[in-house]
Order: C-alpha cells, then sequence, then structure tokens
C-alpha cells in the first residue's frame, strides 16, 4: 500500500471571502441566545435558493396569485413547516428537539442545493458550526461530509477529529457515544434502537460505544448497544451484532473477528479504558 495523505489546497477561492462573511453571520447568530432558529434557518434558505423572496418571503406565501407550489415550496424552507421522521418517536423530547430541528433542516437543506451538496470546504465549515448546537457534546475539529442524517442529534456525544464520511446514518435515538479520532466511513449506519421481533412498537434504546481510534469502513452497520472498543475496525458490508474488540478488524454477517491490528500492545484487551464520558 502506498502512503497517501491528503494534499493541503491552495486558498486561491476568488471569492473565498463571501463564505467566510456567510459563516460569520451564521456564527454571530448562533451564538446568540435570542435568536429564533427557525427565523435563522428560513432566511438562510430562502437567501440561497429563493434569494428573490428574501425581503417578502411572508408577503409571497400568502400570495393566492402565485402558484400554490412556489408557496409550498417558500413556507417549508421554515422548519415549523415540516416534520422529520424523529419527531414521531414516542421517546422524542419534544423541547430538546425544537431546538436543534431548524439547524437539522437547515444541515439536510443546505446538503442539497448547489451551493452545498459536493462542495467540501464550505459544507465541512458549515457542519462544524452547527454540531455544538446540536450534539450534547461535540470535540474539536468534528468534520462531516455531505448527507449525513442523524435521528435526535441531540443524543450525539462525540469527542475530538470525529471524522463522518458521506451518505451515513447515525441513529442517535439511544444515544451514540464516540470517543477521539474516531472514521465513520461513506453509507455506514450506526444504531441506537432496535424492534422486537414479536412487537415492532417494542422498542429497545441501548447506547452504541465507538470508543478512540475506531474506524467503521465503507456500507458497515453497527447495531444498538454495540461497543467498538478502542482501535477496533468494521470492515466494509460488515454487520456488527456484538462488541468488538480493542485492536481487532471484524468482517461479516455476523461480524467476527479475523485478525488483530499488528500494532496491537501484548495487552490489548487491558489498554483500553472505558471512555471517560461513558455512561454505563
Ligand atoms: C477489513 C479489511 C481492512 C480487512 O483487510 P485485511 O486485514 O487486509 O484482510 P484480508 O484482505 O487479508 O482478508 C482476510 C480474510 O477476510 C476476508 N475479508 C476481508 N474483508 C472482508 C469484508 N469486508 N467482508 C467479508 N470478508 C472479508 C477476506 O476475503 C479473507 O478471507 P480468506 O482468508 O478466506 O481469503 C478490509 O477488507 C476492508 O473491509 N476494508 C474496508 C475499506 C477500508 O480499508 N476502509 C478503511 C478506511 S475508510
Amino acid at each position: 500500500m502506498a502512503y497517501l495523505p491528503l494534499r493541503a489546497l491552495t486558498e486561491d477561492r476568488p471569492h473565498g471571502a463571501l463564505a467566510d462573511a456567510w459563516l460569520d453571520g451564521l456564527a454571530g447568530a448562533l451564538s446568540d441566545p435570542s435568536t429564533d432558529r427557525s427565523l435563522l434557518c428560513r432566511r438562510t434558505l430562502t437567501d440561497l435558493v429563493y434569494p428573490a423572496y428574501a425581503e417578502n418571503w411572508e408577503t409571497a406565501v400568502n400570495d393566492p396569485a402565485l402558484p400554490a407550489g412556489l408557496r409550498l415550496a417558500l413556507a417549508s424552507l421554515d422548519p415549523r413547516e415540516v416534520t422529520l421522521e424523529p419527531e414521531y418517536y414516542a421517546e422524542c423530547d419534544e423541547a430538546k428537539f425544537a431546538r436543534v430541528k431548524p439547524l437539522l433542516w437547515l444541515w439536510y437543506s443546505f446538503d442539497r442545493t448547489p451551493l452545498g451538496g459536493q462542495n467540501v470546504d464550505l459544507g465541512v465549515r458549515l457542519r462544524r458550526l452547527l454540531a455544538p448546537y446540536i450534539f450534547k457534546r461535540c470535540g474539536e475539529n468534528f468534520k462531516a461530509f455531505q448527507h449525513v442524517e442523524f435521528s435526535f442529534g441531540y443524543n450525539m456525544d462525540v469527542g475530538d477529529n470525529f471524522v463522518v464520511h458521506r451518505h451515513v446514518l447515525l441513529d442517535d435515538r439511544g444515544g451514540i457515544l464516540v470517543g477521539n479520532n474516531v472514521s465513520v466511513s461513506d453509507y455506514a449506519n450506526v444504531y441506537s434502537h432496535t424492534h422486537s421481533i414479536v412487537d415492532q412498537k417494542d422498542v429497545t434504546d441501548a447506547v452504541t460505544i465507538l470508543e478512540d481510534n475506531v474506524r467503521i469502513t465503507y456500507h458497515a452497520t453497527v447495531l444498538a448497544g454495540v461497543r467498538v472498543a478502542c482501535n477496533g475496525m468494521v470492515g466494509a458490508l460488515a454487520v456488527a451484532t456484538k462488541d468488538v474488540r480493542p485492536y481487532h478488524v471484524y468482517v461479516g454477517i455476523p461480524a467476527k473477528s479475523i485478525r488483530v491490528k499488528p500494532n496491537a500492545p501484548h495487552d490489548a484487551q487491558n489498554v483500553c479504558l472505558p471512555l471517560s464520558r461513558d455512561r454505563g
């Protein structure tokens, strides 16, 4: 294998300062506790997708002369006008979700705009700005690519240098606890709730834990309540149904250990102390 660290790109985008100004405006609004987050989300999205209506959103939405589809599209930029799936969950904490819903709607909607989507630098910076206002805890250097989804968002407890790649589902319904230097690759799923095989309405929430230096690789799934111990790895397409031992590489369905990493210390089982933030 070749050693291929990420390249550093030169900062020569002709209008790069526009991104700084836009993000600074959002950062200022978010840091002000009196900001109405629904209005902030609405205004931000209207600027991006229907700028002609940015100054007169209210009038346009209520204008019967405009096509119903246009009025609906405009209305839907306000998070109070849409429902998100987790709102239907019985254990949804309405007060907590009301705080984060506008920011989740902004996050998801941005990813579907021409401005967002594949735009790595801007998207990473926006999500890094939003995450601390959504998560229970968010460490330094959080990095998320496009089309990441959460359940509640407010049950995410995340350490430093957490990297989440494209199209990842982080179902934090029962809570997801993430250590430092963890990465989750494209199209992976991490769950923290499960259903009875008899009655679908019988739901069990269980905290899922990804300890320090864990890697969940492409298209893998980690089921509710699983602990992936430090330096553990879940291989491509694997389904981790049970705990993953420290420094072990698990593959397959159900995931089983195929090897211990060559850098594992002799007493790997003992070097991984539970995360200090571990609720277990
Ligand atoms: C888990 C992984 C790293 C294992 O790599 P490895 O240690 O080099 O393992 P090997 O390729 O020697 O495979 C060992 C055995 O496991 C099998 N295997 C490897 N990965 C597998 C997978 N994802 N699912 C099922 N079986 C797998 C191999 O077929 C081989 O079986 P065999 O002994 O019967 O021939 C790798 O296969 C993988 O899934 N990589 C995902 C991509 C990646 O690297 N992501 C990290 C950055 S995002």
